[in-house]
């Protein structure tokens, strides 16, 4: 028994040497490749944006980059705080040239004159308001729609479920849409997913001249914006964004606490040159059923 315990501690000795040897040899085989990976991982450059006209509205929140999802090229995305009151934010690139182009193509031969919701039965209805022309999309309805939605939900933190089918509008040279809440004030419309919550509105075309999309009740110094020059008068009357080609403009009708946001009050100015095209999803606070 005890010739047995002393060979077993022979060989359990032997063992221990080698299994330091291979410690040893694998440590200073992993320490030089750690520090390589190391160095390698401070070096890759990180995407930063500096603006060049970057005013007290403007504060960059993050430039999270992902490439190589979706359809088509993007350009730099970055996100910019437009308003605080309300709670709104420019994502710039949020859709690729062929994302918008898609979406246009897809709608064209569907589009019909736009309609608002009538607060008293919840059918569409005519509108003066409301001038331009529409169609919606079904939610999930292809591949490249669900990579959108997708991507509308990661930016807003908003499930993919409580999203509305996508909407895709059209307005021609003096049509618009006149100041409004995307929240209902009746019962009727919030039986589906409960009130709106968010909007996200997509621009799916640059325009020449007007056809910005403005918050008269922000609560902001509306020429401090950059673009302040470029806007037309209608415009001028609130905080505004001017409608670039793949930006998204996210806002909130909803406020933190879950009170309706009177300052979301927005609206479409008139398109002076040129045509829009434009997406906007509705997000409700709860799931929205078809
Ligand atoms: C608003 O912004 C503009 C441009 O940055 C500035 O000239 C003006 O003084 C500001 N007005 C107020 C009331 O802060």
């Amino acid at each position: 028994m005890a010739k047995g315990g002393r060979n077993y501690r022979l060989f359990s000795i032997r063992r221990t040497s080698s299994f330091y040897l291979i410690l040893t040899t694998l440590l200073m085989l992993t320490l030089p490749l750690l520090a390589l990976l190391a160095l390698g991982i401070f070096s890759i450059p990180i995407s930063r944006t500096e603006s060049s006209d970057a005013i007290d509205l403007n504060a960059f929140l993050k430039s999270s980059v992902k490439r190589g999802e979706g359809s088509g090229e993007r350009g730099e995305q970055w996100t910019e705080v437009l308003s605080w009151e309300p709670r709104a934010f420019i994502y710039h690139n949020f859709l690729s040239k062929d994302e918008c182009e898609y979406l246009i193509e897809l709608a064209k031969p569907h589009m019909h004159k736009s309609t608002v919701v009538d607060s008293q039965t919840g059918q569409s209805k005519d509108s003066r308001v409301r001038t331009s022309s529409g169609m919606f999309l079904r939610r999930g309805q292809d591949k490249i729609i669900r990579n959108i939605e997708k991507r509308i939900a990661d930016f807003t933190f908003i499930p993919v479920e409580h999203g509305e089918g996508l909407q895709i509008l059209h307005y021609e040279v003096g049509q618009r849409y006149e100041p409004h809440y995307d929240y209902f004030l009746d019962q009727f419309n919030t039986k589906n997913g409960g009130q709106r919550i968010a909007t996200v509105l997509m621009y799916l075309s640059d325009v020449e001249e007007g056809g910005e999309t403005v918050f008269p009740s922000a609560n902001a110094n509306y020429s401090s914006v950059p673009w302040w020059n470029e806007l037309s008068e209608c415009a001028k009357k609130g905080l505004s964004v001017k409608p670039k080609m793949g930006d998204a403009l996210l806002f909130w009708s909803m406020r933190p606490d879950a009170s309706l946001d009177p300052s979301s009050l927005h609206g479409g100015c008139p398109v002076i040159k040129g045509n829009k095209w434009s997406s906007t999803k509705w997000m409700h606070v709860d799931e929205y059923k078809f």
